[in-house]
């Protein structure tokens, strides 16, 4: 967040100023809030952000490329951070880089391009009930092996893109390449 131009300094010195007059704390507030940004009279009162339990994971716990942008995907999660380890867990899905991990049906770990094929929308989730991929743009669905089930862009719609999912013997790293 962006420092205010106003000084911590010269707030005090207008708060010494207007305490002098015989002003409250809350009239003080007021004056404050009038000459600084709304954000920073809100600040305080702002929601603490929470963790999307689906949206792109940034930090640690991810080792290697998840961006196909950048070359060959090539990566490992450690299922033992606090970042993936909602990944330990059947239905659960996480998206990393310009892809989408998931714990498939049957504890089968799943990894397909995150961005949809019809019209290139981030809007991807997988679904246990069905065991499918489910875009909320137009309602593509695609199997867990990528291919097309619901092609809202017609026959020639593209498959998703599925990349190989290992997991270690004991549990806790996931190796996704292409
Ligand atoms: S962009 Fe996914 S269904 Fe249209």
């Amino acid at each position: 967040m962006k420092n205010h131009p106003t000084t911590d300094q010269e707030q005090m010195k207008r708060g010494e100023f207007l305490r002098s007059l015989g002003m409250s704390s809350a009239a003080l507030m007021a004056f404050y809030c009038m000459g600084t940004s709304l954000t920073s009279c809100s600040k305080s009162s702002d929601p603490t952000p929470t963790t999307p339990t689906t949206g792109t994971t940034t930090g640690t716990g991810l080792t290697g490329n998840a961006d196909a942008s950048k070359g060959a995907i090539n990566f490992t999660l450690d299922l033992t951070d606090a970042n993936y380890s909602k990944l330990k867990t059947v239905g659960a899905f996480v998206k990393v880089g310009s892809v989408l991990v998931a714990n498939a049906k049957g504890s089968k770990y799943v990894t397909i391009q995150r961005i949809c094929t019809h019209q290139q929308l981030d809007l991807v989730s997988y679904r246990l009930a069905s065991d499918d991929f489910y875009c909320d743009g137009h309602g593509s669905v695609f199997a867990t092996n990528g291919s097309v089930v619901v092609a809202p862009g017609g026959p020639s719609q593209a498959a998703m893109t599925l990349y190989k999912s290992a997991l270690s013997t004991d549990g806790n790293t996931l190796t996704v390449t292409a």
